[in-house]
């Protein structure tokens, strides 16, 4: 079975973290999260991705020298202006030959679901796409479903008003598509799957939707990628459990490291308190800093406090000053 992994956004949401380090290649558990993805597909029989990538493409190039990932064959199509989702997917799958069933995956989403399990429900209802669903407590902001007792989309409804929700079960970002999902996009324009394609095929009666209890999280906004963090880190994956301290991360024996990840290359200096926080590869947090609630790539000086703050690479809070931004991380109720 073929893939082609949507990597090509913006990741607007993830600045300034994202303005030096696409979002799929931000690291999860010290991993990128493109290459955890991957490994599932993997473990699902998936034996050939291609990533359709736009903004930066370089670093996903310059990551997978051999053109392999988990054991999988990778292939790149790079769009030479944004093409949106529907857009992006059919130049990938043109550019890479696809003419049979394929697997489509949002390039920021991290499960553990089954992918073969959905190609299965897929065939045996003869659809020409179908998505994998999850549930969640407040769909307003995702592509909400409305099914029938087979599991046909009746309703597609991309961020709906407060209330209006046909049900709570939500687009998780993987898809199974038939070939001819690509002669619905137009060729070469800027089109959006969620908003245009799927309700399209939903009204000829051909969208299908499964939904699972696996774990499931998009990676997209802060609070969220922190939470990819973390539970990775508390052994919430199935097949996935990270350590707290990468081996090439230098932690002061006298620093405090409290559900926190500290990345390669990483310093943390002495009586420093990391909690709840993942300090990516070469970010420093100087002497007696403390930092909570937080994802930095820069650096914290000495006696400094950072607390719920995104600091990007080129990012300094310097040495004595207090930093608490607004927007606290929240734990997410599924
Ligand atoms: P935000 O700017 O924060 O919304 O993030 P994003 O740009 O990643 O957008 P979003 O999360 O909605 O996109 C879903 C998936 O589609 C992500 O994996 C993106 O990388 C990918 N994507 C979005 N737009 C494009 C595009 O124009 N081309 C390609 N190749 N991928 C895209």
């Amino acid at each position: 079975m073929r893939a082609v992994v949507l990597v090509g956004g913006f990741g607007t949401r993830l600045q300034p973290l994202t303005l030096s380090t696409p979002k799929p290649m931000l690291p999860v558990g010290h991993v990128p999260i493109i290459e955890r993805l991957v490994a599932n597909l993997a473990r699902s029989g998936v034996s050939d991705v291609t990533f359709a990538l736009g903004f930066k493409p370089e670093p996903f190039i310059e990551a997978f020298p051999t053109g392999e990932c988990a054991g999988v064959a990778l292939h790149y199509a790079v769009e030479p202006s944004p093409l949106d989702t529907a857009g992006a997917i059919r130049f990938a799958a043109e550019a890479a030959g696809i003419d049979d069933t394929f697997v489509v995956v949002n390039g920021d989403v991290l499960t553990d679901l089954d992918v073969a399990q959905l190609v299965r429900f897929h065939r045996d209802r003869g659809a020409e796409a179908t998505l994998h669903l999850i549930p969640v407590a407040d769909p307003s902001s995702f592509g909400v479903v409305g099914l029938d007792a087979d599991g046909r989309v009746e309703r597609f409804v991309e961020k709906p008003a407060p209330g209006t929700a046909p049900s709570n079960l939500v687009n998780a970002g993987t898809y199974i598509l038939e070939p001819s999902v690509l002669q619905r996009i137009p060729s070469g324009e800027k089109v959006s799957i969620e908003r245009v394609t799927f309700p399209a095929i939903a009204a000829s009666r051909g969208l299908f939707g499964m939904a699972t209890d696996d774990y499931w999280i998009d990676t997209g906004q802060p609070e969220l990628y922190l939470q990819a963090n973390l539970d990775v880190l508390a052994g919430l994956r199935r097949n996935d459990r990270s350590v707290a301290v990468h081996a090439d991360a230098s932690v002061d024996g006298t620093a405090v490291i409290d559900h926190a990840l500290i990345g390669p290359g990483a310093i943390v200096g002495k009586d420093a308190v990391v909690r709840r926080s993942v300090v990516l590869p070469g970010a420093v947090i100087g002497d007696r800093a403390t930092v909570t609630d937080s994802m930095v790539m820069g650096r914290i000086g000495n006696d400094a406090v950072a607390a719920a703050c995104v600091i990007g690479a080129s990012g300094v809070v310097a040495a004595g000053e207090d930093v608490q931004a607004e927007r606290r991380p929240q734990p997410i109720a599924k």
